[in-house]
């Protein structure tokens, strides 16, 4: 059994969070986007009218196909505005107690049949879960950055998640025109358990002088066929993000292999984040 979306709020309207309202709004779904500031739910709003611009002069849309999507998108700063959708699709900030605390708000907001559904890269369906009283309709769904383009949605369930639950995100990933595929919850889930290591190993070689940043690149794209070399993957991801999912495997899996490199550390203190704060291993 699955159950048709077709109203969802979106929490987070940062690089992920504005993509996925934006695949939402395509698929046909009624979209609130919300974020703490009317600031950043306008630039990720900005974000999805640049991107549907383009999809329009390259001719894949109709300019009256773009204003459609944009108007099943409503802006939002109050969480009370979830009080009449169907799903909550989580994006926010990859820390276990500013989701929990989140979740535990929309506990008393939410209507009781919603499914609550977190984009986390890496931390504990479960764990998660076990801050509401509804397990059973919380779930992990993962999609990759960047989201109009990445084909698949990593679905993960945790230990109480309903059979039904996950049917109707595999559902609701599949009409997103995205790729489902199901994974159990264990720190870094699939994508990231394999991904973030070889980034974290990416450092390490600058870390250790072993080539600069732009030599590493050009070794993973031109030797491996990497559309995008390590580091430049990284900064794209966002250091910050990349750093808690490190943390997730090293605390989760208890192996040093997975600790985070002193290097990743310095440039996270040091506010240097990649691409969104316009500077990482290159500059932008
Ligand atoms: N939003 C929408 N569309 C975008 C986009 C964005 N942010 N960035 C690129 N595109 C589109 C472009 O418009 C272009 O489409 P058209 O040519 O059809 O118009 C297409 O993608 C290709 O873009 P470009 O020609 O500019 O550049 P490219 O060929 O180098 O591709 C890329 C860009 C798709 C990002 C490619 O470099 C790539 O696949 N990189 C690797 C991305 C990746 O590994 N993502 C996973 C990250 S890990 C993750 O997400 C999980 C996690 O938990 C951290
Ligand atoms: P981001 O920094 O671009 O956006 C996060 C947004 O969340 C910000 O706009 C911030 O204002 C907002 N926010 C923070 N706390 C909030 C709260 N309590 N209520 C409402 N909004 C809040 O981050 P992102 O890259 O979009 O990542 C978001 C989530 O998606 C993280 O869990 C991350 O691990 C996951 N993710 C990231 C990627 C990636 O490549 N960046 C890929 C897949 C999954």
């Amino acid at each position: 059994m699955s159950i048709e979306i077709q109203t969802v709020m979106v929490i987070g309207a940062g690089q992920m969070g504005s993509g996925i309202a934006q695949v939402a709004a395509e698929a046909g779904l009624y979209v609130i986007l919300h974020d703490q500031t009317d600031a950043i739910v306008q630039r990720g709003i900005d974000q999805i009218t640049i991107n549907l611009t383009r999809d329009v002069a390259k001719g894949r849309k109709t300019e009256a196909a773009k204003q459609a999507i944009l108007a099943h998108i409503e802006p939002s700063t109050q969480l009370d505005d979830a009080h009449s959708v169907q799903l909550i699709i989580e994006a926010i900030v990859e820390n276990m107690s500013v989701k929990c605390e989140l979740f535990r708000r929309l506990e008393a907001i939410a209507p009781k049949e919603a499914i609550f559904a977190t984009n986390t890269s890496s931390l504990p369906i479960t764990e998660i879960a076990a801050v509401t009283t509804r397990p059973e309709l919380v779930i992990g769904m993962h999609f990759m950055n960047p989201v109009p383009v990445m084909k698949l949605v990593e679905v993960i369930r945790g230990l109480a998640t309903s059979d039904e639950t996950t049917q109707t995100i595999t559902d609701l990933a599949r009409k997103m025109n995205k790729v489902p595929v199901e994974v159990n919850d264990f720190p870094g889930f699939v994508s990231n358990r394999i991904l973030m290591p070889m980034i974290n190993e990416a450092i390490y070689c600058v870390y250790e002088g072993i080539a600069k940043p732009e030599a590493i690149d050009e070794v993973m794209k031109l030797g491996m066929n990497h559309p995008m070399g390590p580091l430049s993957l990284a900064d794209f991801i966002g250091l910050d993000t990349c750093l808690s999912i490190m943390e997730v495997l090293h605390e989760g899996l208890g192996d040093t292999k997975y600790r985070p490199c002193p290097l990743l550390r310095k440039y996270v203190k040091a506010g240097w984040l990649g691409k969104k704060t316009g500077r990482g291993f290159y500059k932008y």
